[in-house]
Formats: C-alpha cells, sequence, structure tokens
C-alpha cells in the first residue's frame, strides 16, 4: 500500500515542507499535546519583569515570538534563566526600573511583543528606546497602538507618520485616558492597560467587541487593581499599580490545537485527543465555528489552571456542514480564520467569513494569501474585502505553495495538503516555528497509513 511521506528540505536561506499524499488519503490518530500559548507565554516574561520578586512559568512556549520577548527584557536589565528549563524563572526588576537598553530592541516577526511593550516603554521615565522587528513587522501598522499612548502624552517617532517601526521612543510619565478603541484588539487594549499601570489615576479602555482577555486575567493574579465591565467591554486600570511576581502554568494553545482539530475533522478514519488546551472563552470561538459546522468535538476533563480554563479536546471526523463566521465570534477566532477556511473546504455547501478586515495585518494579507495560496491546490474560494467565501466538496490536488513567511498559513496549508493527493511542497515553510517548532514531527506522530 503506498504511504505519505513528509518531508522538511533545507533551501537556504529558508526550508520546504514537502507532502506526498496517496490517493487513498491518511488518517489521524492519537494523544497529543501543543506548545504553550503564545499570548500567555508573552504576558506571563512580560509582567514578570515589571514586578518586585520571582515569577516562576512552567509550560512557556519555546517558539521564536516568546524567545524575542525575553531577550528585549533582558536587554533592559531583566534576569531570565534558561527558557528551555522546566520552570523558567523570571527575576522582575519593579514597575518603572526598566533599564535603558544599549542598542535595538528587535521583535522579530511578534506584534505582541512590540504593541505590548510601547506601553511599558513609553511609560518607563527617563530611558530612551528605540525598537524594530522583521520586514513583516516593519509593514504593520503600529498607529493603532501610537495614537492612543500619544494621547496619554507618550513620545514616539516613526516612519509614515510615527505609525511604522523602526520607532524611538523616549519614556516619561503619561497621563491616564479613557481610550474608545476603533478595533477589537487585545494588543491596543493591552498596550494602553500596561501603560496605564504607571499612571496616577484610572486608565480605561472600551473595545467594540470582546478580544482575548489574558492581560486582565494575569494583571488581577499579579495584584494589579483592575475592575472589567463585560456589558460594555471596558476594562480600568488603576494606577499607580504594585505587581507581585507569581507562579503561572501556561495550558496549550488553542490556536496551535486548531490545527489538529480541523485535520482530524476534515480527515476520514481520524480521532485525537489534544490534552491541556487552554479555553477561554475568549479565544474557543474556533470551537463555535467548527461546533457550526457539525465537527464532533468534546471538551473533557474541564479544570482551572492559574487563573485560566483549561481542557482535553476530543476530535472525531464527521460530515462538516458551511456556515456563516461574522460579527463578534471573528475577534474570538481571529487567528483561526485560515484554518478555518481549510475545514470549508471540505464542508457541504458554501462557507462565508465576514468582518475579517483584520487578517490583512497580519503577519501576511491573510486573507489575500490564503484565497492564492489555496486555489493552487484546486479550492474553489473567493476573496471579499473582508472575508472569504469558500465552496466546500473540494477535490484538491498537491501543488507548489508559498507561507508567506506567516506560520498560521504555513500550517494551514500543511493540513489542506494532508487532502490533497500527490505532492504539495511549502515554500518557506520555517515559518512554522514563530508559534510551533515542533509541528512537522508532531503531525508525523499522528498520521496513520
Ligand atoms: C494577540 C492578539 C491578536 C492576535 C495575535 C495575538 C495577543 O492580535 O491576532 O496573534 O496576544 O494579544 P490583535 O490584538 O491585533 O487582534
Amino acid at each position: 500500500m503506498p504511504t505519505s511521506t513528509i518531508h522538511l528540505t533545507p533551501n537556504p536561506p529558508h526550508q520546504t515542507l514537502t507532502l506526498d499524499i496517496p490517493a487513498e488519503g491518511v488518517a489521524l490518530e492519537g494523544r497529543i499535546q501543543v506548545p504553550g500559548d503564545k499570548s500567555i507565554s508573552h504576558r506571563a516574561l512580560m509582567l514578570g519583569a515589571i514586578s518586585t520578586g520571582e515569577t516562576a512559568i512552567k509550560g512557556l512556549l519555546l517558539g521564536e515570538d516568546p524567545r524575542r520577548t525575553a531577550a528585549c527584557f533582558q536587554a533592559m536589565g531583566v534576569e531570565i534563566t534558561d527558557l528551555e528549563a522546566e520552570w523558567v524563572k523570571v527575576k522582575g526588576v519593579g514597575l518603572g526600573n526598566l533599564q535603558e537598553p544599549v542598542d535595538v530592541l528587535n521583535a522579530g516577526n511578534s506584534g505582541t511583543t512590540l504593541r505590548l511593550m510601547l506601553g511599558l516603554l513609553a511609560s518607563q521615565p527617563d530611558c530612551f528606546f528605540t525598537v524594530t522587528g522583521d520586514r513583516s513587522l516593519r509593514s504593520r501598522p503600529m498607529s493603532r497602538v501610537v495614537a492612543p499612548l500619544q494621547q496619554m502624552g507618550a513620545q514616539i517617532w516613526g516612519r509614515h507618520n510615527n505609525s511604522l517601526a523602526p520607532l524611538a521612543i523616549q519614556g516619561r510619565r503619561l497621563n491616564p485616558i479613557h481610550y474608545h478603541s476603533p478595533v477589537a484588539s487585545a494588543q491596543v487594549k493591552s498596550c494602553i492597560l500596561l501603560a496605564g499601570l504607571m499612571c496616577n489615576g484610572q486608565t480605561t479602555v472600551t473595545e467594540p467587541a470582546l478580544s482575548r482577555d489574558h492581560t486582565e486575567r494575569m494583571l488581577k493574579a499579579f495584584g494589579a487593581n483592575l475592575t472589567v465591565d463585560p456589558e460594555s467591554h471596558s476594562v480600568v486600570i488603576a494606577g499607580p499599580a504594585q505587581l507581585q511576581g507569581q507562579t503561572v502554568i501556561v495550558p496549550g494553545d488553542i490556536s496551535s490545537a486548531a490545527f489538529w482539530l480541523v485535520a482530524a475533522a476534515i480527515t476520514p478514519g481520524s480521532e485525537l485527543v489534544i490534552e491541556n488546551v487552554g479555553v477561554n472563552p475568549t479565544r474557543t470561538g474556533v470551537l463555535e465555528a467548527l461546533a457550526k459546522m457539525e465537527a464532533d468535538i468534546t471538551l473533557e476533563n474541564e479544570r482551572l489552571v492559574t487563573g485560566e480554563p483549561v481542557a482535553d479536546l476530543r476530535v472525531r471526523h464527521s460530515r462538516l456542514k458551511g456556515c456563516v463566521i461574522d460579527g463578534d465570534l471573528i475577534p474570538r477566532l481571529i487567528d483561526e480564520v485560515p484554518i478555518l477556511a481549510v475545514a470549508a473546504l471540505f464542508a457541504e455547501g458554501t462557507t462565508l467569513i465576514r468582518d475579517a478586515q483584520e487578517l490583512r495585518v497580519k503577519e501576511s494579507d491573510r486573507l489575500a494569501v490564503m484565497a492564492s495560496q489555496l486555489s493552487r491546490l484546486g479550492a474553489q474560494l473567493t476573496e471579499l474585502p473582508d472575508g472569504l467565501e469558500i465552496q466546500g466538496g473540494a477535490a484538491l490536488h498537491g501543488a507548489e505553495v508559498d507561507s508567506y513567511t506567516d506560520h498560521r498559513v504555513a500550517m494551514s496549508l500543511a493540513i489542506a495538503a494532508l487532502r490533497s493527493t500527490g505532492v504539495t511542497q511549502i515554500q518557506r515553510a520555517e515559518a512554522a516555528a514563530v508559534s510551533y517548532p515542533d509541528f512537522k514531527s508532531t503531525l508525523e506522530t499522528i498520521c496513520r497509513q
């Protein structure tokens, strides 16, 4: 019987992931774990850095993005022990005590590192900072955080009217504001809340729809005086705050689990259990969208771990139905749109994704890139200004595709390739390491011939 082969070839300076799938396909089975949640990993490192005392972190994501956060704070005088250790220890310097770095802080590909950190740098009196990132990050809009920080009195300079990195920041004492954010963005919300920590008085952020709330949960756990009004999607932080180092156990990342949920849901004969996945309700939009599509997913062993809900997820193959994914659901599945587009290809009928224009300013323009790359595999889908219209019932064939250096695109294309007959080559596949360094080895583990 023909078997599938999966291999990664160095193609300097990039890598190519090749999947060769036989006509009868592959089924997926096993019990797996996914790496630590990326959003929680960044926040644990940052809050640990600005607290007094030690923060101990278990399950930290060892992807490129959190490594950038760690390196930036180390450059500002924060001691962080071996990142590969079971427990990573952060020796906090205390709020307002970051040191002026002697070189440029480089956030790499990580929007979360740069946008959250800006709130801390802008409010750090008497220090000067320069920050940058890779080619993708240097093209992403920073005005969404620069504008509210300027309203608080921040001094920030950069290209394109201070809206693109590299940025220069002269830290100073800021004033509290009530900011009505035009976008439901946890990065914007978190940046302002972090800047508010050092202000005298109440800083409020109101967002148009609820975005992920890891910052709020963790700030409270570290001792901040923070209140949430769920009705108006408002968060109030009272400054100046006193943060105390804590223990943080990082759950598995639901955004990484989503690749396996969809892979098993669309592949006949598959059953997977993904253990220890964070199921914070501000992140479970992907489960709701897959439930709308009639996927067979159950939550087992639900529990609370250091303030975050966690469960094991069991997924079995089922016949999916097309659905509409839009409105307030979008911010709760914002990073899962690429892999949901793959799920929709194997559903009966049409799936319509709307209100997702934010995807155009992620690590790549994910609407354009997913539409063009899935089309190369034979998919029928149309790019809309704010989403995708996807025809189900696809019969995909292997082809050469490109990640556009976007980790979630690389992995979504790999799952589409699993259901495409023949050879698919994913160029610049090394991007997966931003959030999921072991993606390929897990893929090999669960593929049953
Ligand atoms: C993140 C927030 C989201 C998400 C990103 C991580 C965070 O971005 O897309 O991957 O950790 O706060 P936006 O806040 O821009 O929606």
